[in-house]
């Protein structure tokens, strides 16, 4: 564990007071920049009445107002960079399920910046030069994978860009190069570790030591699971496009107690979804962040939906936050009860012969909201434990979550397998 602590670099372990001086200092000039280059600041900030002088200290942010997804849907595609198109050298773009996708631009300065907090991430997740890295997640207009995948060649990984999808490949390389850290999708991971089980590969035979996983929330009953099935450490990545992409915040390997946020480059708040007011650390709200060294896309106040604390550091100075528990446009209304799908995978995970793979549809019958959770076996069952696993589920549901459901089991490789972000809800209402 000391190995973990070397070559870190010193802002990581910076005293307090020194972080909050160099984050005034960039959101000052954050401000400044967005203020004068980017006509959307220019005039969110005069309607507001505020200029990037009002900020004196940090807690200020909170008078200036929030930047949402319309309002890069609204500026498509290049509406709101702040710099001119010439020094722009990569777009990214989320896909988002409807609509326009969102468009983000990088200068040079963005893309190292990038890569250094994707290098920081991957060495808090114990990474040195000396290993090989393969990147399951997808390249292309997805952050995820260049993302990883310039990280990693910063730290001086050697990288497999190997990117999702053709599973039998991807295991069959694995087991060829071996590579000592894999950074996928936690859905992803399961359906490689099927595909090693497929393929007769033990994963106590190869050097897989730790995988770097997000993109998606994933429960800590899910870390275990892959832990086991992969024979690994499982660590958490956070990050979204708007903000920079996988990096914003990594989970260090030493204490495993959720991400710490490299908030020398993003500013973090927590804000009550419905009235938007500031909570205090440790309360549970939606997470917003204020960029602060980014050149093409400033981003004020950027409301993420995702729903989590602020919570102090531990392994670094930097504060963490807690495991996302879900989306606030995830959370289902389920008979008025408010449901994360990340609630069914921890009772799904909990029911001994069931696999993690599943997919919940809802419909209504009449005016009622009926669940169907389809699941998957970890193996041919009788029809005595079939029937058992079933009930347990069931149980655990309604008694955990708080809702009815019917728990229907499919054959073994029935249900879709996801190859990136997982989708398993169908909302048919
Ligand atoms: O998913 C960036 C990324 C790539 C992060 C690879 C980590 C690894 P977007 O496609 O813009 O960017 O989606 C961002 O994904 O707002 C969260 O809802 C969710 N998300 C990302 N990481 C995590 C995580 C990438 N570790 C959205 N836990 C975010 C839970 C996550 N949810």
């Amino acid at each position: 564990m000391e190995n973990l602590r070397k070559n870190l670099e010193p802002i990581e372990t910076a005293s307090i007071e020194e972080l909050r001086s160099l984050q005034l200092e960039r959101m000052k000039k954050t401000l400044t920049h967005a203020y004068n280059n980017s006509p959307f600041y220019k005039q969110q900030f005069d309607n507001a009445g505020l200029h990037p002088d009002d900020l004196k200290t940090l807690e200020d942010i909170a008078k200036f107002p929030f930047t949402v997804k319309s309002d890069l849907r609204d500026n498509y595609p290049f509406g709101m960079f702040a710099v001119p198109q010439k020094d722009i050298v990569r777009l990214h773009a989320s896909s988002g399920t409807t609509g326009q996708p969102t468009v983000v631009g990088y200068t040079q300065n963005d893309i190292d910046m990038w890569a250094n907090v994707v290098a920081r991430s991957i060495r808090a997740a114990g990474g040195t030069c000396e290993d090989i890295c393969h990147i399951s997640y997808g390249y292309g207009l997805f952050t995820g994978g260049m993302g990883a995948h310039y990280g990693a060649e910063r730290l001086g990984c050697m990288v497999v860009p190997m990117s999702g999808g053709q599973t039998q490949k991807q295991v069959q390389l694995i087991k060829d190069f071996n590579p000592h850290i894999i950074m996928v999708t936690p859905s992803y991971a399961l359906n490689i570790a099927d595909e090693m089980d497929r393929q007769g590969i033990d994963p106590k035979s190869l050097n897989l030591r730790v995988g770097i996983f997000g993109a998606e929330p994933w429960t800590n009953a899910m870390r275990e699971e892959i832990e086991r099935r992969l024979n690994i450490q499982a660590v958490d990545i956070y990050g979204l496009s708007e903000v920079i992409g996988p990096g914003v915040a990594m989970e260090c390997l030493e204490t495993k107690d959720g991400p710490t946020i490299w908030e020398d480059h993003f500013y973090p708040e927590i804000i009550d979804p419905v009235t938007g007011k500031v909570l205090p650390d440790g309360e549970e709200g939606e997470l917003v962040f204020t960029s602060l060294t980014k050149e093409a896309l400033p981003i004020i106040r950027y409301r993420t939906r995702d729903l989590t604390r602020l919570l102090p550091g531990t392994a670094r100075t930097m504060r963490r936050m807690d495991k996302i528990t879900g989306r606030s446009d995830d959370m289902l209304i389920i008979r008025g009860v408010n449901v994360f799908p990340t609630q069914v995978e921890e009772q799904l995970l909990s029911v001994k012969n069931l696999s993690p793979h599943h997919l919940i549809e809802i419909y209504k019958d009449g005016n009622l909201d009926k669940v169907v959770i389809n699941v998957e076996p970890n193996r041919e069952l009788t029809d005595i434990e079939a029937f058992d696993a079933i009930q347990e589920l069931q149980a655990n549901i309604k008694t955990m979550v708080g809702i009815s459901s019917k728990v229907v089991l499919k054959s073994i490789g029935h249900l879709p397998r996801s190859e990136g972000k997982a989708k398993r809800v169908i909302d048919k209402r």
